[in-house]
């Protein structure tokens, strides 16, 4: 392991299926299914109708898929209150937690990291397509993750949104500026096979995919084809 020109530290590609493209009455075969295809998280959007349209699933699902998976579960929050429910995600199992900049301004996204912490998960902070990276500048140095939407949140099976991946560029600079270079830069939405080599040319280590994997013909060939090809660019 070393540093590189590109990004950050060099650190493998890392998949993580959505299960928002998974089929929920079938939960626990499509998560052998990943496992058994090198997945290395699962990916966990949690969508409460309000900071998104969309509502999905929420801390009993946590909870129970903590239980059936030893895969570290990246769970993504797209809600309005973050502070009031992530102790309770923190506590269901989530390993990564994900709470969006728009939601936190200035001491509590810090205060948001701090509980992550404390848990003993690692912390993750995701930034809308609109939302400019400095916002992170205050404490990009505590993230361990930072995760750059390339679609607008609320939906699987959006277009990838061109030119993402000058944002994720952005990111990692911001993070060398600043020394932080075991930060993970995580890519959602729209990424698969066509997307996947610009967004890991950029610095991109872990790729979220939904429909990419799950609406693939062979979901575990797919997961080996898009990391073969993130690999090749990373
Ligand atoms: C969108 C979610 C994504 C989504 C990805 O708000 O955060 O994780 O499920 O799905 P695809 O890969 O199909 O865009
Ligand atoms: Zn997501």
């Amino acid at each position: 392991m070393g540093s590189r020109i590109g990004g950050l530290m060099f650190q493998p590609v890392k998949i993580a299926p959505s299960i928002l493209s998974a089929d929920f009455m079938n939960l626990e075969n499509d998560i052998r299914m990943i496992e058994e295809g090198g997945a290395a998280y699962v990916h966990v959007d949690v969508m409460d109708g309000h900071f998104v349209p969309n509502l999905t699933i929420g801390v009993p699902h946590v909870k129970q898929l903590k239980r059936i998976t030893k895969l570290p579960l990246d769970v993504h929050l797209m809600i309005a209150n973050p502070l009031e429910q992530l102790p309770w995600f923190l506590q269901a199992g989530a390993d990564i937690l994900t709470v969006h900049a728009e939601t936190l301004e200035g001491q509590w996204l810090d205060r948001a990291i701090q509980l992550i912490h404390d848990a003993g998960a690692l912390a993750c902070v995701a930034l809308k397509p609109n939302t400019p990276v400095d916002v992170l500048s205050t404490v990009i140095d505590k993230l361990d993750m930072v995760l750059v939407m390339s679609v607008e949140p609320g939906f699987s099976g959006q277009s990838y949104i061109e030119g993402s991946e000058q944002k994720v560029a952005q990111v990692a600079a911001m993070a060398r500026e600043v020394g932080n270079e075991a930060l993970l830069i995580e890519v959602d939405g729209g990424i698969g096979e066509k997307t996947v080599e610009r967004v890991c040319a950029a610095g991109a280590d872990v790729i979220v995919c939904g429909n990419a994997v799950f609406a693939a013909d062979d979901p575990k060939q797919a997961i080996h084809d898009i990391t073969v090809i993130g690999n090749a660019s990373h």
